[in-house]
């Protein structure tokens, strides 16, 4: 066995430091910008029910199998994946699979970084005062007047990008964990202020209909694999990110509760955000399906009627931003890790390399929303078959490669040494779940998907 005790890349300074960059890593865009607007074209209430159970019962297993693969392989995802496979006596290729899932986060950072700028643009254009007393209309105005200009798209990505790769090339430590540490209660509490707004715009009801009210006839089986495919994203698993933090985890810190933390943090951000939006789409006359804009169409006009509108504004893509940035950072750490410990070279020279490239790949994405807005492979934009196949199809196919991995080729001591679960039911239980019912759930999932069996009326 050739895993070392600590990874070369450090280790997080406490249990809490952990914690915190594993919820920045997983609180990002997914939650304030993600969630709402992929609920709204599923129709709401039936996709949050098989959203939150794919939290529960695949997520959080996961979340833990991922962990403990890093902490006990110390490495990137690959090497990790490789030397715990040899470990238990099994054969070196696990590797590729560890390939794998790194690359789904570095094809998720293409897009995820574009997203990031509009939040950064959004900063600036909530500095002017544009948002003070505008119309629905004139804010859909605005935001279509940012993503139809390839160049403005071009400038923002092209900043995230630059901040990204300066912090990996440093070395992630203090920066996240501190960034986590202010971003995460300013933005519990700002968006408690949006939920008030909400409620005063006479259709909170209706919004909470909307979003907690289960109707089956409008889930469609895409609707059901995306919210598989969204848990994995809002978790950040099967992409290396937990993984590659967890090789950075002190060794007596419970896998346990920091997995129940974090996805507990995570989901209420999401749910707090779907509660401030519908109220101010429905009392606007906006439709729940209107895409990838509806934050960015939404939450303005309520803070163009906030008393200090602007200055929350800012503050709250603000910390958007910070939010974006610590998931950022989170895809970048694995491909930089595997091409240092491959290549030995610099963490610097490894983060800029893969930082061009990816932001080059990010070119598919602004000119989605622009100059190749009618190329539609698959009937949809080239940015939503990225988001397609990274989400719903590559993370829930590593995740099944994970689950299997943790629970079917390791061996049984080995995890149980790792997860240090003092009750043996506990142990039971999570072996159990990741034994059979995650994986269960997600090939029933895709079976449906593919039309072989019926889940949903459609
Ligand atoms: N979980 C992040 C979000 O919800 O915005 C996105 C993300 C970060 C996905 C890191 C995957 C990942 F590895």
């Amino acid at each position: 066995m050739t895993n070392p005790k600590k990874s070369i890349h450090g280790e997080w300074s406490s249990h809490w430091a952990f914690i915190l960059a594993a919820t920045g890593a997983a609180v990002g865009l997914g939650n304030v910008w993600k969630f709402p607007y992929i609920a709204g074209e599923n129709g709401g209430g039936a996709f949050v029910l098989v959203y939150l159970l794919c939290v529960i019962i695949i997520g959080i297993p996961l979340l833990m199998a991922e962990i403990l693969i890093g902490r006990r392989g110390r490495q990137n995802p690959a090497y990790s994946l490789r030397d715990l496979a040899l470990e238990s006596g099994h054969k070196p290729f696990w590797q590729w699979f560890g390939l794998g899932i790194i690359l789904a986060g570095f094809l998720i950072l293409t897009y995820y970084s574009v997203i990031a700028g509009w939040s950064a643009a959004y900063v600036f254009i909530a500095a002017t005062g544009t948002f003070h007393g505008a119309s629905a209309t004139r804010i859909t105005q605005i935001f279509s007047q940012l993503v139809t200009n390839p160049y403005k798209l071009l400038f923002w990505h092209t900043v995230i990008m630059l901040i990204t790769v300066g912090v990996i090339a440093k070395g992630i430590e203090k920066g996240i964990e501190n960034a986590v540490r202010f971003m995460f209660p300013i933005m519990i509490l700002l968006l408690l202020m949006l939920v008030i707004y909400a409620a005063t715009t006479g259709y909170f009801a209706s919004g909470l209909t909307f979003l907690f009210k289960p109707d089956f006839r409008k889930l469609t089986s895409t609707g059901v694999l995306s919210a598989l495919g969204h848990a994995f994203f809002t978790l950040s698993l099967a992409t290396g990110s937990i993984m590659m933090y967890g090789a950075y985890l002190p060794k007596k810190a419970s896998i346990t509760k920091a997995s129940i933390y974090i996805a507990i943090a995570d989901t209420s951000i999401a749910l707090i955000a779907g509660i401030a939006i519908f109220p101010i789409v429905f009392a606007n006359g906006l439709q729940p399906s209107a895409g990838p804009g509806l934050i960015f169409q939404t939450l303005p006009i309520a803070f163009g009627h906030l008393p200090y509108g602007s200055f929350f504004a800012v503050l709250f893509f603000v910390m958007l931003l910070f939010a974006a940035l610590t998931s950022a950072i989170s895809l970048l750490e694995p491909t930089v890790a595997w091409l240092i410990e491959t290549f030995h070279t610099t963490r610097a020279r490894a983060a800029i390399i893969a930082g061009i490239i990816i932001w080059i790949l990010g070119f598919l994405t602004i000119f989605s929303f622009n100059i190749l807005s009618h190329v539609k492979p698959f009937g949809m934009t080239l940015f939503d078959n990225l988001d397609y196949l990274t989400a719903n199809i590559m993370l829930p196919i590593g995740g099944l490669f994970i689950a299997f991995f943790a629970a079917w080729l390791i061996s049984k001591n080995n995890v149980r040494d790792e997860l240090q679960l003092s009750d043996r039911w506990l142990f039971k239980s999570w072996h159990f779940i990741m034994r059979y019912i995650t994986p269960i759930a997600i090939v029933v999932i895709f079976l449906n998907f593919v039309g072989i069996i019926k889940l949903n009326s459609h």
